[in-house]
């Protein structure tokens, strides 16, 4: 890092998701964006000014030629993370990249190799990792409070079908490809819930029904596809991801099941999110509010920056996540979702596709620390 006070970012997609990385930058007071880098130029000026950088590009190569950055921050669309970050970690910049690591197993082999020869880290902003609520199934989980984890599903259905056609991008990389595309939102806290394990095989398995885009094309992903992931441990997850059909949002469906407790969310609006533990529960029928447990189980790190975390937006998640990256960088704290844990999180879904591709027949998910 140029100063160990500063860090110098340069942020990519600025005039999209990039954008929402401001106030958490702002809120932690230790991150500098100097230049922001996006291809539509016509927003880009607007976008320099409301993020306070001081230069400005549409071309990425020539931001990292030129900026003198210690760090990018990539919010472009899916399909250039790869690329994207692997330019950067040949500077030896640090890297903070949107979700999901990469579009195919071969690109992700380049991002590992890549991450091998830099001197810069990779983190991945799976943000949903920091919501309070999964923070805290987290914490409980390494206190043990659950028992032994064995079986957890994960939901994100977002219907998409109209931003598809205002992000264009989606309609190829999240619904042009059958599987799950978008996984990481769901898989993500999971794994962080069985600490050590990972998914080592996958059945991935659609619904049959196909929407048809406003061109009368079929999408090409069904519009509800499920993975099945057998895990390490022998433990099973269930993921589904469903952005085509007709129906209220709920991205945040999880569920967690130990030898000693189990935890569900919420799945619609006014609902709650409820516990259950052998330890703490009077009987197998009273569930506990997991709000009045948060004094106990909120992590201290959590509550000590709580409110310069409520400051930076999305619950205090995206103040921790910069936390966390910034923390890497300096070596303070382990990377949480560093090259290999955003491997765990994003292969699974792309072996799916191939999966579905052949009736669902199992996929063996190599392990990227081997490769
Ligand atoms: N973690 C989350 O909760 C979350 C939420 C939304 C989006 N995302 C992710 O963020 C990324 C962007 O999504 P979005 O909704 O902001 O998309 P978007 O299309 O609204 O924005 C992407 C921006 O990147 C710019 N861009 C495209 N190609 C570029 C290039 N080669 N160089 C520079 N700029 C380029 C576009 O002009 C646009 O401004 C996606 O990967 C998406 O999956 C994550």
């Amino acid at each position: 890092m140029s100063n160990m006070n500063e860090l110098n970012v340069g942020i990519v997609g600025a005039c999209g998701r990039g954008a929402s990385f401001k106030a958490a930058c702002d809120a932690l007071g230790q991150v500098a964006i100097r230049a922001v880098c996006d291809a539509n130029a016509k927003e880009l000026s607007a976008a320099r000014e409301r993020l306070g950088a001081l230069e400005q590009y549409t071309d990425y190569a020539e931001m990292l030629e030129k900026a003198k950055l210690d760090a990018v921050i990539i919010g472009t669309p899916m399909h250039f993370h790869v690329p994207q970050a692997v330019a950067a970690l040949e500077r030896n910049l640090h890297v903070l990249s949107e979700v999901t690591a990469g579009v195919s197993v071969g690109e992700c082999r380049q991002l590992v190799a890549a991450c091998k020869r830099s001197r810069g880290i990779y983190m991945m902003a799976e943000n949903y990792t920091y919501s309070r609520p999964n923070v805290m199934v987290r914490e409980m989980v390494r206190r043990g409070l659950f028992g032994t984890p064995y079986y957890a599903e994960g939901e994100y259905i977002h219907e998409l079908k109209g931003l598809n056609e205002v992000t264009v991008w989606r309609r190829k990389w999240q619904t042009g490809v059958d599987g799950v595309t978008y996984g990481t939102h769901s898989l993500g806290p999971i794994l962080q819930w069985m600490p050590g394990d990972r998914v080592v095989a996958v059945s991935g398995v659609g619904s049959g029904h196909h929407y048809r885009d406003p061109r009368g094309a079929v999408y090409e992903n069904e519009d509800s596809c499920l993975m099945l992931c057998k895990m390490a441990s022998g433990g099973l997850v269930k993921i589904r991801v469903d952005m085509l059909s007709n129906r209220p949002h709920a991205m945040t469906n999880y569920q967690i099941q130990g030898t000693d407790g189990c935890y569900e969310s919420a799945r619609a609006h006014g609902e709650k999110d409820r516990i259950w533990l052998r330890t703490r529960c009077k009987d197998m029928n009273t569930w506990l509010d997991p709000a009045e447990l948060s004094d106990e189980f909120l992590p201290d790190f959590w509550k000590e920056n709580m409110q310069r975390g409520q400051a930076a937006g999305h619950g205090g998640g995206d103040f921790f996540e910069i936390l966390d990256f910034v923390d890497a960088i300096e070596g303070t704290r382990p990377n949480p979702i560093g090259i290999h844990e955003a491997m765990d999180m994003t292969l699974p879904g792309l072996f799916s596709q191939l999966s579905i591709q052949d009736g669902g027949r199992w996929m063996e998910v190599p392990d990227s620390r081997a490769w």
